[in-house]
């Protein structure tokens, strides 16, 4: 049984400034949420009791999110405001926390290289902290995939969700094998490929599980797209020495909320507010207005 994810959340988030100049993006609330909780919140209902984030500078709100608040709890239970208590429950989650810092900028593939020492010779689940699965986070893909993983004795598993083709440039692009349903085998995948070299619009959607074999892999990577060490070039190398690679896709019910653009940023946060039970009928009616 799988419960172990590591979880990286040190990347600048270049693209979202100035929102994120001082704050991560991981941090920015989409609805009621900041974002990282939501993936955390996903991971505790798939079964993950221990998560490592792979953190940086500028990042410590997140530590801070996760932990006890004696005072503030105190203060909350003491003046009445339970339904405010409510809303900090999630810091009881069953959970252990951990926290290691990538020193050096040098990409997602080195981020998770730097959990070897902890993670050691189990398999584990690898979850962006900047991407939602589903619709307040309600998915279970990483249960289905942890499933997969065992069942097919793999060592990669990625979920997929399919992109438009003018999309395919943003993300890790699946050359499947033989017919694509909701499972399917890998034969490749290129990170960030052009519209005319994509194999598929089978896109990698913020969700992995690997066999510690993906370290051997990273510790060989070099340096990729945008000269940062890539997660997509090490899960190649492990395909080409005939590792076993199975891809999940997505249900069509189980978008995928990037909030690493503000394009898809703000339309996640305006889906999520839609759907807030207290505010979402109102907010509607205003939206209504607006659009005349
Ligand atoms: C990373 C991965 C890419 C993947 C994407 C979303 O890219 O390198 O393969 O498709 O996350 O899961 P980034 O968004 O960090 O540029």
């Amino acid at each position: 049984m799988i419960d172990l994810a590591l979880v990286p959340v040190a990347g600048w988030g270049t693209r979202m400034l100035p929102a994120t100049k001082s704050q991560p993006k991981e941090m920015l609330p989409v609805g009621r949420k900041p974002v990282v909780q939501y993936v955390v919140e996903e991971l505790v209902n798939s079964g993950i009791r221990q998560v490592l984030f792979i953190t940086g500078q500028g990042k410590s709100s997140i530590e801070n999110h996760f932990d006890i608040d004696a005072p503030l709890i105190t203060y909350l239970r003491e003046t009445g405001r339970e339904e405010q208590l409510q809303e900090l429950q999630f810091e009881r989650e069953d959970v252990e926390y951990f926290y290691t810092r990538q020193r050096r900028q040098l990409g997602l593939g080195h981020a998770v290289l730097c959990g070897k020492a902890m993670i050691g010779a189990q398999p584990f689940v690898v979850a962006l902290g900047d991407s939602i699965i589903g619709l307040n986070a309600e998915s279970d893909i990483v249960s289905r995939m942890t499933a997969v993983f065992e069942r097919e004795k793999a060592d990669i598993v990625v979920c997929f969700e399919e992109v438009a083709a003018e999309d395919v440039v943003h993300y890790g692009i699946a050359k499947p094998q033989g017919t694509v349903g909701e499972v399917f085998e890998l034969a490749d995948l290129i990170e960030k490929p052009s519209v005319a070299d994509a194999p598929s619009r089978l896109a990698v959607a913020a969700r992995y599980v690997f066999s510690p074999v993906i370290f051997d892999a990273l510790a060989e990577t070099k340096p990729g797209k945008g000269g940062e060490i890539q997660l997509t070039d090490a899960i190649r190398i492990l395909l080409k020495r005939g590792h076993k690679g199975i891809g999940v896709k997505l249900a069509d019910n189980e978008q995928r909320f990037d909030i690493g653009n503000f394009e898809s940023y703000f339309q996640a946060f305006v889906e999520f507010a839609l759907a807030d039970p207290q505010y979402g009928t109102a907010l509607r009616d205003h939206v209504r207005k607006l659009l005349g």
